[in-house]
């Protein structure tokens, strides 16, 4: 990373949508698991790099609901890696004060990533520098029906009144009620969609797409896309005179 560029806004809370592991492995002849591992490595220096930057929160979309449909092989594949690069990391995301947190369906996860995931999650839980909130087994829409079956409860319990409820209410029963919306949003592989991730939670975000393929990210290019947010002027459907 170079030095010398100065940062005028940091972002405090960056999303990013991981893709392109598959087409990474697939351009040098090699098997997808192989573009998932150093997938792996770039996830290593992005925490790093957003912790040298000052960033407070770090979504990665590491597992989408839909992405169990994938092959039975892929699909294990993955989850042996995500145990591996807990089990491997969780001391070095404690030395560098990183928290680390997780939001989806984690019950759906094998049984020995839950341990590793909880291990990780308990092990750092009084750090205080970068939270990373890992996305597993994670659906924007299953996100959003589970508030609004959170909700509904508490109508029931007389806990809360129907006619109370508005985005500020409504977003404390998403799984992403302890953490600010993010203030940019990164795909890279450069496909321009959402796929279901963060639904309600980006709404006002920045959009950053490159062509980098996720094990290429590095360093450079998230000082790239922290300086192309800076650049944006954020008007949340305002009008900014003179
Ligand atoms: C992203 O890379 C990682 C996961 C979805 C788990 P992909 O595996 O989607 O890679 P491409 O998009 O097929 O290249
Ligand atoms: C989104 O990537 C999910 C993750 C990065 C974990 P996908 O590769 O699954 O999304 P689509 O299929 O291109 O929409
Ligand atoms: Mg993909």
């Amino acid at each position: 990373m170079s030095e010398h560029r100065s940062l005028p806004s940091v972002p405090r809370h960056i999303a990013i949508i991981m893709d392109g592991n598959g087409r990474w492995a697939v351009q040098r002849g090699l098997p997808r698991v192989v573009g998932h591992e150093n997938g792996a490595k770039a996830v290593r220096a992005c925490i790093e790099g957003c912790a040298e930057l000052g960033v407070q929160y770090l979504t990665l979309y590491a597992f989408s609901q839909e992405n169990w449909l994938r092959p039975k092989a892929e699909v294990s594949g993955l989850m042996s890696l995500l145990e591996k690069f807990l089990h491997e990391n969780t001391a070095e995301l404690v030395a560098k004060n990183v928290r680390l947190q997780a939001i989806g369906r984690l019950t759906d996860l094998p049984a020995p990533c839950q341990v590793q995931l909880n291990r990780a999650i308990e092990a750092t839980a009084g750090c205080n520098g970068l939270t990373v909130i890992l996305a597993l087994s994670y659906s924007g829409r299953l996100e959003l029906i589970d508030a609004i079956k959170s909700l509904l409860r508490e109508i029931e319990l007389g806990h809360i009144d129907k006619a109370m409820i508005d985005p500020e209410t409504f977003s404390k029963h998403l799984y992403t009620r302890y953490y600010p919306d993010p203030d940019l949003l990164i795909r890279t592989s450069g496909e321009m969609r959402l796929s279901n991730f963060l639904l309600w939670q980006v709404s006002y975000a920045e959009f950053y797409v490159t062509k980098k393929l996720w094990p290429d990210f590095c360093k450079e290019d998230l000082l790239e896309a922290m300086e192309e947010y800076s650049s944006r002027q954020r008007r949340y459907g305002a009008i900014h005179e003179g």
